[in-house]
């Protein structure tokens, strides 16, 4: 009975490491897809704003982050076959809430940064048992950066202002200094099992 209980233990010991192992390299996989699909919505958003502000600056720029930033995310988010958004607690747009697990892993990068971390070294991972499955769920930390400031500041001009409020009457996201945590891109992706 011993040696049974004995090789069964074994047995599940064996079973745990290479499965643990498995999960090891997938998520690394997994959080090296996220970073790469994040890294091209950074870029294509960020381009895109600046040839924005420089065509017709902020007030009429605000017209390109309403109409193209869903848009541009759903593109990057099928090109690489997982799903992407922009979250944030103190959100403008009312499809960027955060759900209960994005508003955990915000509260703890703000709690982090209160503590001295770089908010660019900001990244959370875990893989979740969801019905039918699992699922890996990445989050990065957006910074606000000087350019987001006349959007997102403390000081925004009227003209901004006035437009802001006529297309988002429940917006949060203003009051932000550079420095600050902006929100977090999230990733998710279901996982074949
Ligand atoms: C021209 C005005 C403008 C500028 C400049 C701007 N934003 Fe925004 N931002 C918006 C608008 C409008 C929305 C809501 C539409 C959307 O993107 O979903 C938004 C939404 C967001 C969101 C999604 C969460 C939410 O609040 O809805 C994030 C994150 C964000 N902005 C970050 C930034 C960062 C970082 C910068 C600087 C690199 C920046 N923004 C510069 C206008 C601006």
């Amino acid at each position: 009975m011993k040696q049974v209980l004995l090789a069964l233990s074994l047995l599940m010991l064996a079973v745990d490491c290479s499965s643990d192992q498995q999960s090891d390299t997938g998520m690394e996989a997994e959080t090296a897809a996220a970073k790469a699909a994040i890294q091209q919505l950074t870029g294509a958003l960020q381009t895109e704003l600046k040839t924005a502000i420089q065509a017709g600056g902020p007030a009429s720029a605000i017209a390109f982050c309403n109409t193209r930033a869903m848009p541009i995310t759903q593109n990057v988010a099928s090109e690489q076959g997982l799903q992407l958004s922009r979250v944030s607690l103190k959100n403008r747009n009312p499809a960027n809430l955060p759900n209960d697990w994005q508003s955990a892993v915000l509260n703890d990068f703000e709690q982090q940064k209160a503590e001295g971390r770089n908010i660019a070294d900001l990244a959370w991972s875990e893989t979740v048992e969801i019905e039918g499955g699992r699922e890996f769920r990445f989050m990065k930390a957006i910074p606000t950066g000087d350019v987001c400031l006349v959007c997102h500041g403390t000081q925004i001009a009227p003209e901004v202002s006035q437009v802001l409020a006529e297309l988002y009457p429940m917006d949060r996201a203003t009051g932000y200094q550079a420095g600050d945590i902006r929100g977090a891109f999230v990733v998710t992706r279901k996982l074949a099992d």
